[in-house]
C-alpha cells in the first residue's frame, strides 16, 4: 500500500476491514434463504448470477447499506463478524463501499486533474503530479481512447469517464469494498479493471450476466427468486474455459475497435480466431 493511501486509511479510521459477512434472509416470497452466512475477505473477487429480477441489485444494495435486518431481504451485513457502526451510511467520506453502477456519469465543470485534485483534497491530501499521472495512467490501460489531465470531464466518453471512475476508486478511494452491478458493454477492459481493483486489497463484488466475466472469480454467488441459491467455486475445466472465452473476448474487442474506425471487416473469415463451422446459408 503505498503512503498516499496509508494517510487517507489514518484519516478515515478505515483501514481493517477483514471481512465481511452476509447473513442469510428470506426469498421475495418470504422463504427463508437456504444458505449459510457467506464471508469475503480482502482481495476477494465474487461475482453474482442470475436471472433478470433474481435479486442481484438487491443483494449489492444490502451491501452498501450494511443491512441490520431492515431491507425487504432481511439480511444482516456483518463487517469483522460484528454489526458495524452505520453512522457511515449517510457520508460521503469514512464510507465502507464504493458502489459503480452502469449509468454513472461526471457532471462537474472541472478537468480531469482538477477532479482528482479535489478528490484527494476532500480527504485532506495533496496529490504530486506522479500519482495524478499513475491514476490517469491506470485509467488509460482499461480504455482504448486515452485521457489526460487537461480535459475536461463533461467531454469525456462513457468508457473514459468509467475507466476513470475505477481507476480513482482503486487508487485514490478508502472504500474497502467495491460494488460493482453490470461492468459489460463499458467500452473498458473489464478484467484489467477487476484485476486493478483487486490489486489494492479490497473486497470486489460483481453482478454480471456475462460468462467470462464471472469465470474471473474463483467464487459466484447464484442468486434467484432473491435468494442466494447457491455459492459455487470455480473449477478446474472452468478456469480453463475461462482462458479461451479470453480468446473470443479478444477477438470481439479487435472487431468492434475495426468497426469503430470504419474498417472492412472482410479478412476476419479467415482469422484463426473466428469459428470456420460454415453456416447453414452456407450449406444451402
Ligand atoms: N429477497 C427479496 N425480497 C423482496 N424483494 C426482493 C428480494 N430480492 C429482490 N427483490 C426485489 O426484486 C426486484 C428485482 O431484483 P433485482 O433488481 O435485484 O434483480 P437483478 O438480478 O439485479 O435483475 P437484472 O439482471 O435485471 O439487473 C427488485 O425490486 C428487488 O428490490
Ligand atoms: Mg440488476
Amino acid at each position: 500500500m503505498n503512503a498516499v493511501q496509508d494517510a487517507l486509511d489514518a484519516l478515515c479510521g478505515e483501514t481493517g476491514v477483514r471481512r465481511l459477512t452476509v447473513e442469510p434472509g428470506r426469498d421475495r416470497r418470504g422463504n427463508p434463504e437456504p444458505v449459510a452466512p457467506i464471508s469475503f475477505s480482502a482481495g476477494d473477487v465474487v461475482c453474482i448470477v442470475g436471472a433478470t429480477g433474481s435479486g442481484k441489485s438487491r443483494l449489492l444494495e444490502d451491501i452498501e447499506w450494511l443491512a441490520q435486518g431492515d431491507t425487504p431481504t432481511g439480511r444482516r451485513v456483518l463487517v469483522n463478524g460484528a454489526a458495524p457502526d452505520l453512522s457511515g451510511r449517510y457520508s460521503g467520506t469514512g464510507r465502507l463501499v464504493a458502489q459503480l453502477s452502469q449509468n454513472m456519469n461526471f457532471v462537474m465543470d472541472a478537468s480531469v486533474g482538477e477532479f482528482l485534485d479535489l478528490h484527494a483534497g476532500s480527504r485532506g491530501l495533496t496529490l504530486d503530479a506522479a500519482r495524478r499521472g499513475a491514476i490517469i495512467d491506470a485509467a488509460n490501460r482499461l480504455t482504448g481512447e486515452a485521457l489526460a489531465a487537461d480535459h475536461q470531464l463533461t467531454e469525456l466518453s462513457g468508457g473514459q469517464s468509467r475507466a476513470l471512475m475505477i481507476a480513482d476508486t482503486a487508487m485514490l478511494s478508502t472504500s474497502p469494498i467495491v460494488l460493482i452491478d453490470e461492468i459489460e458493454n463499458a467500452g473498458i477492459d473489464r478484467h484489467q479493471a477487476i484485476r486493478l481493483l483487486q490489486g489494492e486489497d479490497k473486497i470486489v463484488l460483481v453482478a454480471t450476466h456475462d460468462p467470462s466475466l464471472a469465470l474471473l472469480a474463483p467464487r459466484r454467488l447464484v442468486l434467484a427468486g432473491g435468494a442466494i441459491v447457491d455459492v459455487r467455486r470455480r473449477t478446474p475445466q472452468e478456469e480453463l474455459l475461462a482462458t479461451r472465452l479470453a480468446t473470443l473476448d479478444r477477438l470481439q474487442e479487435r472487431l468492434r475497435n475495426d468497426i469503430r474506425t470504419g474498417l472492412s471487416l472482410d479478412a476476419y473469415l479467415s482469422d484463426p480466431a473466428v469459428p470456420t463451422v460454415p453456416t447453414a446459408k452456407e450449406n444451402a
